[in-house]
C-alpha cells in the first residue's frame, strides 16, 4: 500500500521481508542506471541490519557491487571491530556476503579522535562524491528512524546540525553520552534520494508525529528530512505505520 504526502512516496510493507525488497528495488534501479559510481550512505541499526541480510541472500548476484561505492550516514565512535560499531554489523551481513571491491568502501573510523574523523570523513566525501549546489550529492541516502526523532546521529539536542555548513559532525549520544560521527542536514537533503527505512510499533508514534506535523514534530530532527532536489521515500511495516496509515488510501 502507497500514499504521498509532500514530496515523499510512502509505502507501507507487511513484513521484513517485503520492505527489503523495496528497498532492493530502489537499490537495483538506481545502480542500473547509474552510468559510472553509485554512492550510498547507508544507516547503522535493527532495520537495516534486516535489509542488509536480505540483499546478501537475495541479490548478491542481482547487483553490479562492482558500480556501488559505500559510505556511512553514521557510526559510532568504537573500533571497526567492536560490538557496537555500524561498519562491523554491516561487514558481517552485508559486506563480507557480496562480491565489493574493498576499495568502494568508506568505512568512518570510529576508532580515531571524533572531532578529527569527522573532518577527515568530510575530506573523504569531498574527495569521492560528485558536487551539487556547492554540497556532496549522494545517489542515495538510507536512514532509520529513533522514536526521539532521530536520524543518522542528528539527535534532537543537536537541531542546528540540520543547516550546518560542515559535511560531518562529532557529536554524543544524547542518554548514553557514547561519541558518533554523523553526516549533517544540507548534505543529507542533497541527495538524490533519501529512505527512511522504520519497523515496529515503537516507532509509530513518532512516524505519525513527522508525517503528520503533529504537535512538538519540530523538536524532531528527522522532520527537516526533506530533499531539497530529490525523493523522498518512507519504507514502514505496519507496525510502524500503525498511527498514520490512515492518512493512506487503502485504509
Ligand atoms: C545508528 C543509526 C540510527 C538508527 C536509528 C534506528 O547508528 O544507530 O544510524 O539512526 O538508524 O536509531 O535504529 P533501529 O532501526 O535499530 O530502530
Amino acid at each position: 500500500m502507497t500514499g504521498s504526502i509532500v514530496n515523499s512516496k510512502i509505502i507501507v510493507s507487511k513484513n521484513i521481508d517485503e520492505l527489503s525488497e523495496h528497498f532492493a528495488g530502489i537499490l537495483v534501479h538506481g545502480v542500473d542506471a547509474s552510468i559510472n559510481f553509485f554512492n550510498i550512505a547507508i544507516s547503522g541499526g535493527s532495520t537495516p541490519k534486516a535489509v542488509f541480510d536480505y540483499l546478501a541472500v537475495n541479490y548478491k548476484s542481482k547487483i553490479d557491487w562492482q558500480k556501488v561505492k559505500l559510505f556511512w550516514g553514521d557510526e559510532r565512535c568504537v573500533p571497526p571491530d567492536h560490538s557496537e560499531s555500524n561498519y562491523k554489523m554491516t561487514y558481517e551481513s552485508l559486506i563480507s556476503r557480496i562480491e565489493i571491491p574493498p576499495q568502494n568502501i568508506f568505512r568512518i573510523h570510529g576508532e580515531n579522535n571524533p572531532v578529527e574523523e569527522a573532518k577527515n570523513y568530510a575530506k573523504v566525501i569531498a574527495e569521492n562524491i560528485p558536487v551539487d549546489s556547492n554540497l556532496p550529492r549522494f545517489d542515495l541516502i538510507m536512514l532509520g528512524l529513533g522514536e526521539d526523532g532521530h536520524t543518522a546521529s542528528i539527535f534532537p539536542d543537536r537541531l542546528e546540525l540540520i543547516e550546518s555548513n560542515d559535511i560531518c559532525a562529532a557529536v554524543e549520544h544524547p542518554s548514553s553520552k557514547q561519541k558518533r560521527i554523523t553526516l549533517t542536514g544540507k548534505v543529507i537533503n542533497n541527495s538524490v534520494k533519501i529512505v527512511f527505512l522504520v519497523t515496529g510499533k515503537n516507532k509509530s508514534k513518532t512516524v505519525d508525529t513527522i508525517l503528520s506535523k503533529r504537535g512538538g514534530y519540530e523538536l524532531q530532527p528527522a522532520s527537516f528530512i526533506n530533499p531539497t532536489n530529490g525523493e523522498l521515500i518512507w519504507l514502514l511495516d505496519l507496525e510502524a505505520a500503525e498511527k498514520f496509515k490512515h492518512n493512506l488510501e487503502g485504509y
